[in-house]
């Protein structure tokens, strides 16, 4: 049998069986029969608790789940990662994300060598440099001290860090200012410095390749900035550093190698955020905090390694999503963390998930006929309550939900409530919110109940909710830097797990290469001094002459 017939196995034709019958079962039933089933289907480690009682499972589906993982080799693809064997197979690298949070001491090899003392060499360069940035030693070309730091990159080089600064604010810098551009479109970079003194401004040019157009062109046109304002070409060796596995090209764009921190192929970008691509993570919140972010990925990473599957964080939490994705057919999940540092979160997840389990053939290369990675998309609650929480809650499609929230905040704010009497925290109606949304959605409220409030009959079927809208609660104490790195591997591991059943690469990322290539020889059609001849459909050069109309007037 080929790994690509997964859903020939027995395990999965059980389960799909055994969904047949738990489709008839409302989530009020589930916990009806089950008193205990909130304190029972829960599970806790590193710091997070994970309440994934209001999914739609049961135990039968649950070790059903378990039984897939086992038949899809789960231990033996983990026990191979953690290994450092060649697991991302179409580009032929390992993947050691594990690797960037081992503790000193500890062995890990690729082809032999052991890593981890390369890892903590570029960490401890890290550290120094991040020290002499906050502490004022690290001067410009100008004598001055950097008060702004300004961290250039893309997809994995970029949406880790920035959502890493947002999160960890509260513990940064406060006298600093953090900027991060992405966008290939001018207005990002131009709102970014629009403000700062180009003087006291570090650009921490970060790309694994060195090669990506949008990071060039931005990381071209801060040197042109810089330069320009201090009135010397020499002003770049003091007001710039890259983050790179490319040396020669972090030289060739005039980048001293001296001033480059390294990470390796076997480094995916959307796993990247805790090597050298988080130097503004570190220079923003202090090495020591830094590693203590570290510590909460390995925590985690070691959970996932040892922990037995049923009470194993990530793997509960990928197993649930592969149900809800391949049986309850539900094609999103929505992460809505009940946290305002956690804004960009749902944006980290958006890479780190659907660049890691969009595909749509096995490793062999075969068409899976199964779904794969869902789509991940959110906001901070309570935002998303007062705009598409409506369709989450009424409407016809299945959108499974991930809440995130603490118990301790990180801003008291004493509440008043509605009435107008003071009383507790707003953290407190912050977090009844969540608690109340999961509850809502996994319960509804009956045509009876509505009734029963005296309800004009006619309202009825608007006013009542059918519920049995699963949904998962993440709780953790407070959010520090090691819990938002057990957070992240927690999600990183889950994605691991799905893949591994789906059998595909969920370490390449071949599907972004396409536009790509289009767009080199777009760019020479759109910038070529006379209409040239367009080869494309219909579609595209009539796109093509519009524009060039438009922009030339
Ligand atoms: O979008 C594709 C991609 O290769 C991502 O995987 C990566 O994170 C991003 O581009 C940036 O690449 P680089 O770090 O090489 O500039």
């Amino acid at each position: 049998m080929s790994r690509a017939d997964l859903t020939l196995l027995p395990e999965w034709q059980a389960l799909q069986q055994h969904c047949n019958l738990l489709e008839t079962r409302h989530l009020r039933e589930l916990f009806a029969a089950d008193p205990k089933r909130g304190e029972r289907l829960v599970a806790e480690a590193t710091g997070l608790y994970l309440d994934y009682s209001k999914q739609r499972v049961d135990d039968e589906a649950l070790r059903l789940l378990r039984a897939l993982a086992e038949a899809r080799g789960l231990k033996g693809r983990i026990a191979a990662m953690f290994r450092g064997e060649r697991i991302n197979s179409t580009e032929n690298r390992a993947v050691l994300h594990v690797a960037l949070r081992a503790p000193r001491g500890e062995k890990i090899l690729v082809d032999g060598h052991d890593v981890v003392p390369d890892v903590h060499d570029v960490l401890d360069r890290m550290a120094a440099f991040a020290d002499q940035v906050r502490g004022g030693a690290w001067k410009g070309h100008s004598g001055k001290a950097m008060r702004n730091v300004v961290s250039i990159g893309i997809g994995g080089s970029d949406l880790g860090p920035v959502m890493a600064y947002e999160a960890l604010r509260d513990c940064s810098r406060r006298d600093m200012t953090f900027r991060f551009v992405s966008n290939v479109d001018g207005t990002d970079f131009a709102e970014a410095v629009r403000d700062l003194d180009a003087a006291e401004t570090l650009f921490i040019i970060c790309s694994k390749t060195f090669t990506t157009l949008e990071t060039l062109s931005n990381a071209h046109a801060a040197r042109a900035w810089c330069v320009e304002a201090l009135g010397d070409e020499r002003a770049v060796a003091k007001h710039f550093v890259a983050v790179s596995t490319a040396a020669a090209e972090v030289e060739k764009f005039g980048i001293d190698t001296k001033q480059m921190f390294g990470f390796w192929d076997w480094v995916g970008g959307r796993y990247s955020m805790d090597s050298a691509i988080g130097l503004s993570t570190m220079i923003a919140i202090g090495p020591d905090r830094f590693h203590d972010m570290l510590a909460g990925f390995h925590a985690m990473d070691e959970h996932f390694r040892s922990a037995p599957f049923d009470k194993n964080l990530p793997v509960l939490m990928g197993l649930i999503g592969l149900w809800n994705a391949n049986f309850l057919d539900a094609a999103t999940v929505a992460v809505l963390p009940y946290e305002q540092y956690l804004k960009r979160f749902p944006a980290y997840l958006q890479q780190l998930t659907m660049e890691s389990n969009g595909k749509h053939v096995t490793l062999d290369g075969a068409h899976v006929d199964y779904a794969t990675g869902p789509i991940y998309w959110g906001e901070p609650g309570t935002n998303g309550q007062h705009s598409f929480y409506q369709l989450i809650h009424q409407g016809t499609r299945l959108v499974p939900c991930d809440f995130i929230g603490f118990g301790q905040t990180l801003n008291p704010v004493p509440a008043l409530h509605a009435d107008g009497k003071p009383g507790g925290d707003q953290h407190d109606l912050l977090i009844a919110n969540l608690i109340a949304q999961g509850e809502a959605l996994a319960f509804g409220k009956t045509a009876e109940e509505v009734r029963a409030e005296g309800t004009p009959e006619a309202l009825v079927p608007h006013r009542s909710f059918e519920g049995n809208r699963p949904s998962t609660t993440i709780l953790a104490e407070r959010l520090t830097p090691f819990a938002l790195g057990s957070l992240i591997a927690l999600y990183e591991h889950s994605v691991f797990v799905q893949g591994a059943i789906w059998d595909i690469d969920s370490f390449d990322q071949w599907g972004v290469e396409l536009g790509k290539q289009l767009a080199r020889t777009t760019i020479a059609e759109l910038t070529a001094a006379t209409e040239p001849k367009l080869a494309h459909d219909s579609s595209t050069n009539a796109l093509i002459r519009r524009y060039r109309a438009l922009r030339d007037g």
